[in-house]
């Protein structure tokens, strides 16, 4: 394991760099745009955390930044129009100020058919780097500041060579409440329409002694909600078990939530079950990604459980923790998908009683498996099946919040929501409205009075 770690002397020879770079930097401004998930979002803050080790001020207006980064996703195509779209936005600006520099990384710059097109269609991109490049930023920085020439950070090494651990480099965390801890990154499971695996390489963990400090300086810090993160976080293999970190990390004094995401259903195991029934500092809500009701689907997916079993696992779940919080994600229209396939889908929804799901149509990937594969769905199609599960869930979720009704939840606040009503989020991750303003980051008991599909709403207590 110890060979993936960036040396110390690595790490040394980086902040090295980031110090000398000061001079230049005074007084100019880095911002840092992202696309994707909570493992880019917290990608981005280490990204920012960096560039201000370097000198930067950052900010959230691209419009008065001297560095520009855009961090990418790739999962499906929108996401990657997104921040194509993004990056075309700085042309003119780029045009008027040579000054200035783009860069663009993330699971996007990872993918060789994408960087070609941003070779030749967006010259104004000045620096390009990989997603296990983040430990060299400073390196980075100071070779785009000082070349004229576009610069490039990628390996391009296959998946079992691919990837990296760093330590000891500064975070600049969005929030001063919640925060993101990577456990693990990378994924070795290669389902079948996934650009991950690519994207991120192969399966490594963080020491636990690592994530345990990580988490125990949060905590000491006043942080109060707490995400394990990583593609399969039950593959930690840092030295314990998923399940023995989670509780650990869950066993520090003081009022505070740890959540994980995301489990694998072909191994969310019992240990980690009776750890979220037993720890009170584990929130109630497991995110289990199920993609589709169809075993037929799901073998064609490399998902490696069928219908049965991921039921099964649900069903423990509901059994063993009371009031849980149950999510998935659900792909539509995966190749050859029939409507007895999708039918099958729609029944699981029924049966298992999600609160809530992210439900994706279908989109072929460059190099995966699933995109050379014959049957792919027609658009038309996949909409309805799309407009139909998303129908049934709302009804679903609706039901499910019914049973709130009349209960106390414990909600830490996140002050106002965009329509100005103060607003948090339940152990289960809900969101919560009521009556009262509790400032940022404060944990209040509300009596719930009326809901909606997503959301609970009631008076402080
Ligand atoms: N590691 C997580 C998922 C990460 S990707 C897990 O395995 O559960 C988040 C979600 O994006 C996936 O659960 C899947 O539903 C969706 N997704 C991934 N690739 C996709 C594709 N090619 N088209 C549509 N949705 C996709
Ligand atoms: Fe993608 Fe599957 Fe890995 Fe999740 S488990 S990241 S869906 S390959
Ligand atoms: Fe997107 Fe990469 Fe996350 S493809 S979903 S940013 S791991």
């Amino acid at each position: 394991m110890n060979d993936i770690y960036i040396p110390q002397s690595e790490i040394q020879k980086q902040l090295n760099i980031a110090d000398s770079l000061k001079d230049i930097t005074k007084g100019k401004k880095a911002c840092v745009i992202t696309f994707g998930c909570q493992q880019n979002e917290n990608d981005s803050e280490r990204i920012a955390g960096a560039l201000e080790m370097c000198g930067y001020e950052i900010t959230d207006n691209s419009d008065i930044a001297d560095v520009i980064i855009i961090n990418t996703c790739a999962i499906r195509e929108h996401a990657e129009i997104r921040a194509l779209s993004e990056a075309g936005q700085f042309k003119g600006r780029k045009a008027a100020d040579r000054s200035i520099k783009i860069g663009l990384c993330g699971c996007m710059a990872q993918q060789s058919h994408r960087r070609e097109q941003i070779y030749k269609s967006y010259p104004y991109v000045d620096f390009i780097f990989g997603t296990d490049m983040h430990h060299r930023l400073p390196e980075i920085i100071k070779t785009a500041l000082e070349s004229k020439k576009r610069v490039s950070f990628i390996t391009d090494k296959p998946h079992n060579e691919f990837g990296v651990i760093s330590e000891g480099m500064p975070v600049r965390r969005e929030s001063g409440y919640k925060a993101w801890v990577p456990v693990m990154y990378g994924c070795n499971n290669f389902c079948t329409y996934c650009v991950v695996p690519y994207a991120r390489g192969q399966e490594r963990s963080r020491k636990k002694e690592e994530v345990l400090a990580e988490v125990e300086s949060l905590v000491k810090q006043g942080y109060k909600d707490i995400t394990l993160l990583g593609q399969n976080v039950n593959s930690f293999s840092g030295g314990c078990s998923f399940a023995e970190l989670l509780d650990k990390c869950a066993s520090f004094e003081g009022e505070y939530t740890v959540r994980f995401m995301t489990s694998h259903p072909k191994d969310a195991s019992d240990e980690l079950i009776e750890v979220m029934a037993n720890n009170p500092k584990v929130a109630k809500h497991f995110h289990l990604p199920v993609q589709s009701g169809s075993s037929r689907v799901l073998k064609l997916m490399n998902r490696k459980y069928d219908r049965e079993k991921y039921l099964e696992t649900a069903m423990k779940i509901k059994a063993r923790v009371p009031n849980v919080s149950l999510t998935t994600d659900i792909i539509v229209a995966f190749p050859t998908e029939t409507e007895t396939d999708f039918a099958d889908t729609m029944s699981l929804v029924e049966n298992v009683g999600f609160d809530m799901i992210y439900t994706f149509i279908y989109s072929p990937r460059v190099g995966t498996v699933a995109a050379k594969m014959e049957g792919q769905i027609k658009r038309e199609i996949a909409n309805v099946r799309f407009k139909a599960l998303s129908d049934l869930q709302n009804d679903v979720a609706q039901r499910l919040n019914e049973e709130f009704i009349g209960r106390t939840v414990r909600v830490l606040s996140d002050g106002y929501n965009k329509n100005g009503i103060p607003c948090g989020r339940s152990s289960q991750n809900k969101i919560v409205t009521y009556d009262k303003y509790v400032p940022e980051g404060q944990f209040v008991d509300v009596k719930v009075e009326n809901v909606g599909a997503y959301l609970l709403n009631g008076k402080i207590i």
